[in-house]
């Protein structure tokens, strides 16, 4: 091991030890979610189920809370909701990555587990692919890497963006996906194969954004689901447009089609949001032993950051998600193991009154999970207003505007101390049989919300003062709902 990589895992574990002994160090903390053990995490990484456990990757500085020197920090789960750090995978210390390991992804071959990230060197400003082999603790990186470099395109592009490898195996070959930066300044997706890991050959652009869909490209998926072959991009740089369903800067998309595996072209045949939220990008997935396709992305954001200063870290990600294609339309649900975490269940229904503000017993707290069911819905059925994380002088606020369409995510009385997007809103469609479901998962300080069985997905953090733990509900018209109500622990 190297010094660079020896000293950030003893970072790392002193952290992890000053978390430990504080219980105002581990209050802040998410009880079920990954969260940073020390310092700055972005993307995850390497996702991929390796000899029995679920392990994860990001992009990770941990000697402070701002992005730095890119490292690959390294967890494992075997229940998708509890996580163990490891050792410190990956730290730039080659002459192939000494300007980072920026993001890539991993899998299972054989014995051993395979790691393809981006190396980067910023003398000549240049980003190239490269590998690593591991045994789910240890990682030696290639002697020849770069493996994937200018040389293996046959065409001029940015070579200061050139990132973010998916690898994947298919009847023996090995294919890698990446983003570059083509000559109009928008991104493309290109693809490699090889046999032995050392000789990649360049293989097709298999889509592009042409400027139509946001300008440089990151962080790529791509996997076949339910019958349709699915690519995940985070385009940077996109114009906000409500109905389409964007905002402004970085998004991530599912794009959903068929890859012509004779030329690797694409057939792109929609292209959808993944997440609605202020806090959602660069989600990667993975296939489960049992046949699930569950999905992970950063719970945070590059512009204007939330996490209060005095944490000892920044950035956490979502749950694992369980991916379903039906009619065309991803749906995107929490693992079904969260269901383990639940306690003290309270149902009922919940009746509003125009204009009063109302809570039910046994619904509070910064940890549960709530389900809330509503029939005859029709866009003249107002608008519901739920306060969490609420108390006399906080509240944050997920509105729902049947009338509208809308649903917002307002953390302007939250108690953030930056100055951070507050507000974020996106359109939905009402189902014809005017049945709407919502369901909300919180733990500690963010609120993944799921709507029409999981359509749509609204991921926002809030840093609130954890006292603040009232739930309350108000609508702008009388309005009706069942409610079940569980605490996770
Ligand atoms: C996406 C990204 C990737 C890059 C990494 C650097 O969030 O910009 O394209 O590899 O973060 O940390």
């Amino acid at each position: 091991m190297t010094d660079l990589l020896n000293n950030a895992t003893k970072v790392q574990n002193e952290c992890l030890k000053k978390i430990d002994s504080s219980l105002i160090e581990k209050s802040k903390r998410p009880h079920f979610h990954l969260a940073s053990p020390c310092g700055w995490i972005n993307d995850p990484n390497g996702l991929s189920f390796y000899k029995g456990q679920l392990h994860l990757f990001f992009q990770y500085h941990p000697y402070s809370n701002k992005w730095g020197p890119m490292h690959w920090g390294h967890a494992v789960t075997k229940d998708f909701l509890s996580w163990n750090f490891l050792p410190v995978a990956l730290a730039p210390d080659t002459n192939a990555d000494i300007d980072g390991c920026f993001s890539g992804t991993a899998m299972e071959d054989g014995d051993f587990h395979l790691i393809v990230y981006t190396g980067v060197v910023s003398d000549n400003a240049v980003q190239n692919q490269c590998i690593a082999i591991g045994d789910g603790v240890e990682y030696k990186k290639l002697e020849n890497n770069p493996v994937i470099t200018a040389s293996n395109i046959p065409f001029e592009y940015d070579v200061a963006h050139f990132r973010d490898p998916k690898v994947w195996k298919e009847n023996g070959t090995y294919y890698v996906a990446a983003v570059i930066k083509t000559q109009d300044k928008s991104g493309a997706l290109v693809i490699f194969k090889s046999e032995n890991l050392k000789e990649w050959k360049f293989v097709s652009v298999a889509d592009r954004s042409e400027c139509k869909l946001g300008m440089m490209w990151e962080c790529p998926d791509f996997f076949s689901l339910d019958e349709n072959d699915v690519i995940v991009i985070s385009p940077q740089e996109m114009k906000e447009d409500l109905e389409a369903g964007w905002h402004d800067g970085n998004n991530s998309v599912f794009m959903i089609g068929k890859m012509n595996r004779n030329e690797w072209k694409f057939n792109r045949k929609s292209v959808c949001q993944i997440d609605y939220g202020i806090d959602f990008y660069a989600p990667e997935t993975t296939l489960l032993p049992d046949g699930r396709r569950i999905m992970m992305g950063w719970m945070h954001r590059w512009e204007g950051v939330s996490t209060p200063d005095d944490y000892l870290w920044t950035g956490m990600m979502t749950l694992p998600r369980e991916l379903k294609i039906n009619n065309g339309i991803v749906y995107q649900n929490p693992v079904r193991e969260l269901e383990s975490k639940r306690i003290n269940p309270v149902s009922g229904k919940i009746n509003l009154f125009v204009g009063k503000t109302t809570k039910a017993d046994g619904v509070r707290g910064r940890h549960f999970d709530l389900l809330i069911s509503f029939e005859g819905i029709s866009s003249d059925s107002g608008s519901l207003e739920i306060q969490i994380a609420s108390d006399e002088k906080y509240s944050t606020k997920i509105n729902l505007d049947f009338e509208k369409y809308e649903m917002s995510f307002d953390r302007s009385r939250s108690g953030t101390r930056t100055d951070c997007e507050t507000f974020r809103k996106f359109k939905f469609e009402i189902p014809s049989d005017g049945k709407f479901d919502v369901r909300l998962v919180c733990d500690t300080c963010s609120a993944e919300l799921f709507a029409c069985g999981g359509r749509y997905a609204f991921t926002n953090v809030f840093y609130s003062p954890l006292e603040a733990e009232e739930i309350k509900f108000t609508s702008s018209k009388a309005l009706s709902f069942d409610y079940n109500f569980y605490t996770l622990v």
